[in-house]
């Protein structure tokens, strides 16, 4: 890892004009970390980029991210543009020698993330996943505890990442050629990234899973985010998974933008030996002294939004050469889990994994 010095500016590229990042990425986002210089900015429509440089006073824009990445004073590029388009961004980004922040999922298979792995392990840069609900005030408060031992050792989860009517309407998210795909994709990875995480990253080795599309190509639910194009959408609706982890622990995972239920839920329950616990809400399970105690762990208070701790931490390993806050072989088996979920779905059998540490790019 390489330093980047204090007293100077670290110059950033942004490579996405949207949605994410003009509410979370750059403002309050980059805006809170002292030296940092947003310097350009990049989306294909470019009344998108430049609507946005004007907002925030930012010098140079582009349509093609090749012409940004060739600015050499940018030392570092956030990716935030459909999933589909992740990996020649991130791969073009780390080739030009900038550090790299992309939007979850970092890559919509294996074989993707595998060659960014590949690519990243031969510059030394920083490359970061952007799994922002690591970062939250809950999160970091159920992590301490989870870590101190009161836990215990991990026999299963349930991850669950299901809402009752918020499908995303745009193209980015249901059409398959812009998004690789549907819940699982977009918000089965925040709950399984920060499950996983939790639990302290066991390795997964088998995946049994199904997807369905009930509800998305009919009228029956409507839509608290409007209509979307029912021609496009082409992801599934629903997702069910079942992973076994090589030190003999397991989980449960669902996704969905459509179904009946009460409300939204993004949460996850790990079953230890000591304890259960409950993420985001910090409630836990145990017993003392053969009482039964019911408890909170409270969230720690005075951080600032997510997606701003996250953008902090990524700029921290920067500057002071720390490896990625959200490392790649991480982001690796989240990836493995969800692709699996779709190829037993599609085979209608178990998916076994490899070690993927022993796997190059070309494997
Ligand atoms: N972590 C979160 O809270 C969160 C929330 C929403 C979206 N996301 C992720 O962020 C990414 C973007 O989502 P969004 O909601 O901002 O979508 P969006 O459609 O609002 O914005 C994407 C932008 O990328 C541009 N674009 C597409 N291909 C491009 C390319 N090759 N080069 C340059 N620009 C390109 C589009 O024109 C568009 O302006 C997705 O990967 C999504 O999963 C994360």
């Amino acid at each position: 890892m390489v330093n980047h010095p204090m007293n100077q500016p670290l110059k950033i590229g942004l490579i996405g004009c949207g949605g994410v990042m003009r509410g979370f990425h750059l403002n309050p986002g980059w805006y809170a970390v002292p030296g940092a210089e947003v310097i350009a900015a990049c989306d294909l429509y470019e009344p998108g980029s430049r609507k946005l440089a004007a907002d925030f006073n930012i010098p140079h824009t582009f349509t093609d991210f090749r012409d940004l990445l060739a600015l050499k004073e940018i030392d570092a590029v956030d990716i935030c543009v459909p999933n589909k388009a992740h990996t020649p961004a991130v791969l073009a980004a780390l080739e030009a020698g900038k550090h790299v922040l992309c939007e979850k999922p970092l890559a919509v298979s294996v074989e993707e993330v595998l060659a960014i792995r590949a690519a990243a392990q031969k510059t030394g840069l920083v490359l970061m996943t952007a799994q922002h609900h690591r970062f939250s005030e809950a999160s970091v408060a159920i992590k301490a505890w989870c870590d101190s031992g009161a836990l215990g050792e991990v026999y299963h989860a349930r991850v669950n990442a299901t809402r009752r009517n918020q499908l995303p309407i745009n193209p980015g998210f249901i059409d398959p050629t812009l998004s690789g795909g549907g819940p699982c994709m977009d918000i089965g990875v925040h709950a399984l990234d920060t499950a996983l995480w939790l639990m302290g990253f066991p390795r997964p080795v088998r995946v049994s899973g199904r997807a369905h599309t009930n509800f998305a190509k009919g009228f029956d639910i409507p839509g608290a985010w409007g209509e979307w194009d029912r021609t496009l959408f082409g992801v599934e609706d629903f997702a069910s998974g079942y992973v076994h982890f090589s030190n003999g622990s397991t989980m449960v995972l669902e996704a969905s933008w459509l179904q009946h239920q009460e409300k939204e839920e993004l949460n996850a329950t790990l079953q230890g030996r000591k304890s259960s616990i409950r993420w985001p809400s910090g409630h836990f399970h145990t017993v003392t002294n053969r009482a039964l105690v019911d408890g909170m762990v409270l969230p720690q208070q005075g951080r600032r939004p997510a997606h701003t701790e996250e953008i902090i931490a990524f700029a921290d390993a920067i500057r002071n050469g720390k490896p990625s806050p959200v490392p790649v072989d991480e982001t690796l088996h989240v990836i493995a889990i969800l692709e699996a979920i779709m190829q037993s779905s599609r085979l209608n059998e178990e998916v076994t994994l490899p070690d993927f540490s022993k796997m190059t790019a070309a494997a």
